[in-house]
C-alpha cells in the first residue's frame, strides 16, 4: 500500500471531533496527563486499565482529610467532618452498588493479593479427593502465586493442585463452554475456582453467573478476581451467587497507585461461625469494640473480615471515586463503554488490515470490557508503546512479548483519542524496521 493509499483509508479526525461532541463523557473531572511527544497538547491515555487517572475532586477531598487530623489529633476519630472510625461505611453503599451486592457483603480494605488470600483462609479448604484450584492459564500472575502458596499452607503440591484452563489450541481466549466441561467432568476435585472476571491480558469477560453456577452445582466454592471488572463492566455478585470476590481500585476505581481494595462475601457466608478468618481488633463488632475483650464478637459483615483499622488517607480517594461511580451510573458508563469501543475497534480493524497484527480481545461487546488488545505479531510491545508515547503522546499499555493493550474509559476517554490511537499505530507500523 502506498502512502497516498494509505492516507485515504486512514479514519476522519473529523468524525472523532463530532462523536466527542455527541457523546461527551467526563472528562472534565480528571486531570489528563500531558503529552509527551505528538502534536496535542494531551496525552491520549489509553493504560487506565493500568491505572486510573485521577479525579479533580480527590485533592482537595483529601486535603480536607488530612487538615482535620491537624485541626483534631486524636480527637478527629470522633470529631472530624467524616469521623475516622466508622470513615469506612461511607464507601460501603457506593461499593456495594458498584458490584451488585447488599451493602452488608461489601467492604474496602488492603490491597487486592492480601485480601485474595484473607478470603482464601476460609473458602479454600482441601479435603479428600477435593483439593484443586482452578484458574485461567492466562491469569495475573499474583494469583497464580497466591494460590500456589495456598496450596503449599495446606501441605499440598502447588503443580498437582493448581488446574490451569488454556484456551484451546490456535485460540486466544477461554471458552465459557470449556470452563463448564471441565466442572461437569472434573467438579468433585475441585474446591476452588478462582478466576479473573476480565482477563487482564485479552480483556475477555467470563461469563461470571454461568461459571458461577456450574462451579458451585459441581461442589466447589467459587471466588473471582475482579481486578479488570470493577468500575468496568456491571456487576451483580449477589444475584450471581458468586461465594467471594476482590478487586483492587486503582484501574476503573481512579483511586491512585496501590488504592485500597474492595471484598465481597456472599451473605450466606456472612456470620457463619464454622468459617474461619484471620482476625483483629477491627473484625469485632464497632459497637463493642472499645471494650478491649480477649475475645472478638465479628459482626455477620463482609467488616468481619477486616483485620486492622484502615488508612484513612487512603480511602479518601476511594470514597471520592466511588462517589462518581455512583452519580454517574454504572448502566450509563457501560452503554458509553460499548460505544467508544466499537469505534476503537473499528479503527483497529482498518489498522491492522493486510499487516500482521490483530485483535485478541472477543469482538462481541458481552464478552469484553471497555479493553481492546492487539496481538503485534512481531516486535517488541515495549518498544512499540515506547514510540506510540514519545513520537504521539498515546499512553498505552505494553505486555511483553506481543501485546499492546488499549482502554477507553468511558469516564474521561474520548473518541478522539481512539482516533489518535489508530492513527498513531498506523504510522508507527507502517515505519518500523
Ligand atoms: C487481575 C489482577 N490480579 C491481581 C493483581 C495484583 O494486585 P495487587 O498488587 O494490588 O495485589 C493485578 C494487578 O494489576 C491484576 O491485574
Amino acid at each position: 500500500m502506498d502512502t497516498s493509499e494509505r492516507d485515504a483509508t486512514r479514519p476522519s479526525e473529523q468524525e472523532a471531533h463530532r462523536l466527542d461532541q455527541a457523546d461527551p463523557g467526563h472528562r472534565h473531572l480528571f486531570h489528563v496527563p500531558p503529552a509527551d511527544g505528538g502534536r496535542y497538547p494531551q496525552a491520549a491515555y489509553l493504560a487506565g486499565n493500568s491505572l486510573g487517572l485521577q479525579p479533580r475532586a480527590t485533592r482537595a477531598e483529601l486535603l480536607a482529610d488530612l487538615d482535620a487530623w491537624g485541626r483534631l489529633g486524636v480527637e478527629g476519630h470522633l470529631e472530624a467532618d467524616r469521623p475516622w472510625l466508622p470513615y469506612h461505611e461511607l464507601l460501603t453503599g457506593p461499593v456495594a452498588r458498584l458490584v451488585g451486592a447488599r451493602p452488608a457483603e461489601a467492604v474496602v480494605m488492603n490491597s487486592l493479593t492480601v485480601n485474595l488470600h484473607l478470603l482464601m483462609v476460609g473458602f479454600y479448604r482441601p479435603a479428600g479427593r477435593r483439593t484443586r484450584i482452578v484458574i485461567e492459564d492466562g491469569a495475573f500472575p499474583s494469583d497464580s502465586y497466591a494460590v500456589r502458596s495456598q496450596a503449599r499452607l495446606h501441605g499440598l503440591d502447588p503443580d498437582a493442585t493448581v488446574v490451569r484452563l488454556r484456551p484451546r489450541d490456535g485460540e486466544d481466549t477461554l471458552r465459557t463452554a470449556d470452563v463448564l466441561g471441565f466442572l461437569a467432568a472434573e467438579g468433585d476435585t475441585v474446591a476452588l475456582v478462582l478466576l479473573g472476571g476480565v482477563n487482564y491480558l485479552t480483556g475477555e469477560l467470563m461469563d461470571i453467573p454461568a461459571i458461577t453456577a456450574a462451579g458451585r452445582a459441581a461442589g466447589a466454592v467459587v471466588g473471582w478476581d475482579l481486578a479488570h471488572a470493577a468500575g468496568n463492566v456491571p456487576l451483580a455478585l449477589h444475584d450471581w451467587d458468586v461465594d467471594f470476590a476482590a478487586w483492587c481500585s486503582y484501574k476503573y476505581l481512579n483511586s491512585g497507585p496501590g488504592a485500597l481494595a474492595g471484598v465481597f462475601v456472599h451473605e450466606r457466608h456472612l456470620g457463619r461461625a464454622d468459617l474461619i478468618r484471620l482476625e483483629g481488633w477491627w473484625s469485632t463488632e464497632a459497637a463493642t469494640r472499645f471494650e478491649m475483650t480477649p475475645v472478638s464478637r465479628p459482626p455477620a459483615t463482609a467488616e468481619a473480615w477486616q483485620v486492622s483499622n484502615p488508612p484513612i488517607f487512603a480511602m479518601g480517594p476511594v470514597r471520592t471515586s466511588l462517589e462518581l461511580f455512583d452519580s454517574v451510573g454504572m448502566p450509563a458508563l457501560r452503554e458509553r463503554s460499548v460505544r467508544l469501543t466499537g469505534y476503537l475497534e473499528r479503527l483497529l480493524d482498518e489498522v491492522t488490515a493486510g499487516r500482521p497484527l490483530r485483535v485478541v480481545t472477543p469482538r462481541e461487546p458481552e464478552r469484553r470490557g471497555c479493553q481492546l488488545s492487539v496481538r503485534i505479531g512481531g516486535g517488541s510491545a515495549g518498544e512499540l508503546t515506547k514510540r506510540l508515547r514519545h513520537e504521539h503522546g498515546v499512553i498505552a499499555d505494553a505486555r511483553e512479548p506481543d501485546v499492546v493493550r488499549f482502554a477507553p474509559v468511558p469516564l474521561y476517554s474520548t473518541y478522539h483519542d481512539c482516533w489518535r490511537v489508530a492513527d498513531a499505530l498506523a504510522v508507527t507500523v507502517e515505519s518500523q524496521p
